[in-house]
């Protein structure tokens, strides 16, 4: 994997404007404010309309109510409290960690934490997502609002709480909290190995003291530079034994109070969960994956969410409000922050051409033909190339995709949205086709294998003639 660095995954769908697909009804002049204005309410209707309507080739929505699983109110005292701490019941052990790094990332960050909650019998307290890869000012976004925690929480059978439960979000009293950091000690080949810091910490108002993780949390053998601890060694640190032998290493006083604190035993804190392995790094790719197997896969869309996405992608096909969503093959390109990679390659020999691609979703089309009998014939095209041109070779080859502009989903929704859309969109898909090195096409591909059992493809690139066949 010497060409990915997905740790700083900065990938958010473009939302091309210029190369926007022509509306019949809309119009596009400025000037014509009424019609504006009158194809907004319609728009908005169809919104309401469509959120009430159940229909899907997916069956998304026939999924049962999961209520019971997640009482939270019976893993805390009750409502969020100013002070973490008087809400946390006495006889029940939590886990917590934070990230930082990119939507998709942090997915699998909290994944991670999940597992290991799984494998040391804690309760995890998820933190939400920070919009930083995306603008800052947006506020950050629940977990619960994204993912169906119910299902989840049924599914692999423990409890999950969010940090909002557990603390008053508008609290202002700072906690004190003794954590231990994984970063620091795996990045000891480092000049300064600090603990990983994230804005998460400040807005939960944590004060947090950080102790050294042992040097044998690392996955890889120690002359190998790389950022993985595994995942039972971890774990150790949740019991008596491996916790009381490790208390010695050193300590960092916390920022606020300058108080030096052992890692809690309550509540277990890490700071950085997403470089994570049972046997080697990059795990999530595999096909053993604990993480994707044991967590991930059961890590379902927030059911208002997805219909929203199915909204969006019947709109991208024009597909009437009252007819099902067809199947239809989704494919991710991810050029952007990639470019980097190219090493000083034009990027038409760097980055596979449309027709490349092309080849790869008629693959996708003849398996599903051969092995399901389905004829797909539409294709959805999520991207962050904002090059107008490229966009309109993608029209040319009758390929469609969200108009984020035109439905006006950052408007009426927030930022955060097409983010979410274009990764709900990509992993319905009866097949999909993504790019190598995106954790973004890698997770898509994973849910359509694993959710829809659909044939996938990734696109190699970095060369003339790397996706060559
Ligand atoms: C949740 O648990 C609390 C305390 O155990 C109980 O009073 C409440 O009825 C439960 N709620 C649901 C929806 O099951
Ligand atoms: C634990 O909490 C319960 C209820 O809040 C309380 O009655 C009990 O005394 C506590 N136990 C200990 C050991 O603090
Ligand atoms: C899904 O998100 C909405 C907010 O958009 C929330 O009200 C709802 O409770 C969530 N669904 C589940 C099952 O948690």
């Amino acid at each position: 994997m010497d060409t990915q660095d997905p740790y700083d995954d900065s990938e958010t769908p473009f939302i091309p404007t210029l190369g926007a697909k022509p509306r019949p009804t809309k119009g596009r002049k400025l000037s014509r404010r009424t019609i504006c204005a009158a194809v907004a309410g319609i728009s908005l209707l169809g919104f309401g309309f469509l959120l009430l309507k159940p229909s899907s080739y997916l069956d998304t929505q026939d999924v049962p109510s999961y209520s019971a699983a997640s009482n939270s109110s019976s893993y805390l005292q009750g409502p969020p409290t100013q002070r973490f701490r008087d809400n946390l019941r006495n006889d029940t052990k939590y886990i917590t960690s934070f990230s930082s790094a990119g939507w998709t990332n942090d997915v699998m960050t909290y994944g991670n934490l999940i597992y290991l909650a799984l494998l040391t019998e804690r309760i995890p307290i998820i933190a939400k997502f920070l919009s930083s890869h995306i603008d800052s000012s947006e506020p950050p976004f629940a977990f619960g609002e994204v993912f169906d925690v119910p299902r989840l929480s049924q599914a692999i059978g423990i409890p999950l709480l969010e940090w909002h439960e557990v603390k008053d979000s508008e609290s202002q009293v700072f906690d004190d909290l003794g954590g231990w950091s994984v970063w620091e000690s795996v990045e000891r080949y480092k000049e300064d190995p600090r603990p990983r810091e994230s804005p998460i910490i400040d807005r939960l108002k944590l004060d947090i003291s950080w102790t050294r993780t042992p040097d044998w949390v690392k996955l890889t053998p120690p002359d190998v530079i790389d950022d993985h601890a595994s995942f039972w060694s971890l774990a150790t640190l949740a019991f008596p034994l491996a916790r009381s032998e490790s208390l010695g290493l050193p300590n960092r006083p916390s920022p606020q109070h300058h108080v030096s604190l052992p890692p809690d035993d309550q509540l277990l804190c890490f700071d950085f969960l997403y470089f994570i392995g049972a046997q080697r790094p990059w795990e999530w790719e595999m096909d053993y994956s604990p993480a994707w197997r044991f967590v991930g896969q059961h890590m379902r869309w927030n059911v208002t969410m997805e219909k929203l996405a199915d909204a969006h992608a019947r709109r991208a096909m024009n597909v009437p409000a009252d007819e099902p969503v067809p199947p239809y093959i989704s494919v991710h390109i991810r050029h952007g922050d990639f470019r980097d990679q190219c090493r000083g390659l034009p990027l038409d020999q760097c980055f596979a051409s449309l027709s490349i691609i092309a080849r790869r979703v008629s693959e996708v089309q003849e398996e599903l033909h051969t092995q399901k009998g389905i004829e797909v014939t539409h294709v959805i095209m999520t991207s962050d190339e904002s090059d107008p041109e490229w966009w309109s070779e993608v029209r040319a080859l009758g390929w469609t995709w969200v108009d984020y502009a035109t439905d006006r989903t950052e408007e009426i929704y927030g930022k955060w949205y097409p983010v979410f859309i274009d990764a709900i969109i990509q992993s319905n898909g009866a097949g999909f086709v993504g790019t190598r090195g995106s954790t973004m096409s890698n997770l898509a591909l994973r849910r359509v294998q694993t959710w829809h059992n659909g044939p996938t493809r990734i696109v190699q690139w970095g060369r003339p003639g790397a996706d060559d066949h």
